[in-house]
């Protein structure tokens, strides 16, 4: 029986469905339109987590509902962790992925050491308690655009898991080695247990 609604801060349909197709039976997950949140969340703190507990309780202070929260960055070592928690607006507001990447590449110009990562982090409020969860997946940075799958930064990231990009994986392969796969995972079993 579901017996407890939780609102995920997102109105990504891929992300829900994903979720509810896990908790779905337990917990009864809305989207911030299914609850009337039409505004923009600010995002305004420093780091992954800051973020994602800065929408998660934004959430909680004006809808009333217990939430959980996602930020993701691309923390790339040779640009000192750049675009980091910037990595939506690496290239100006707007959210072009195009240009964020084309502007990493040109960054990385004649740099051959192009390790980077990926770090999703997930804050769930829940019962009155705050928790975070981590994903992470260590990879690099590849001279040029492969594959036209996925999102974002996907076809400059290749993980160390990996011969291929995250754009020329099926979803499935890209979420079993995912950093948000894996940061979802561990807040999955957290509810299943909750
Ligand atoms: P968000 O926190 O999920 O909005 O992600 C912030 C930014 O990181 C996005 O605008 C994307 O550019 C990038 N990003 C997040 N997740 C991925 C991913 O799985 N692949 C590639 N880029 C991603």
């Amino acid at each position: 029986m579901q017996d407890k609604t939780i609102v995920f801060a997102t109105n990504n349909q891929h992300k829900l469905e994903e979720i509810r197709r896990i908790v779905g039976g337990k917990f009864r997950i809305l989207s911030l339109k299914e609850i009337g949140c039409e505004e923009d969340i600010p995002e305004t703190a420093d780091t992954l987590e800051g973020n994602a507990l800065m929408k998660a309780r934004y959430v909680k202070e004006h809808y009333g509902y217990d939430c959980f929260a996602d930020d993701t960055g691309l923390m790339v070592d040779a640009l000192d962790g750049a675009p980091g928690v910037y990595s939506a607006r690496y290239a100006g507001p707007g959210h072009d992925s195009a240009a964020n990447m084309a502007l990493l590449l040109k960054n990385l110009e004649g740099i051959t050491a192009r390790s980077a990562r990926f770090v999703t982090v997930i804050a769930l409020i829940l019962n009155g308690r705050e928790l975070t969860f981590e994903g992470k997946v260590e990879g690099e940075i590849l001279n040029e655009a492969h594959g036209s799958a996925g999102f974002g930064y996907d076809p400059v990231f290749k993980p160390v898991e990996s011969t291929v990009s995250f754009a020329e994986m099926t979803p499935d392969t890209k979420n079993a080695i995912s950093h948000r796969g894996r940061a979802t995972a561990k807040l999955m079993d957290y509810l299943l247990e909750a």
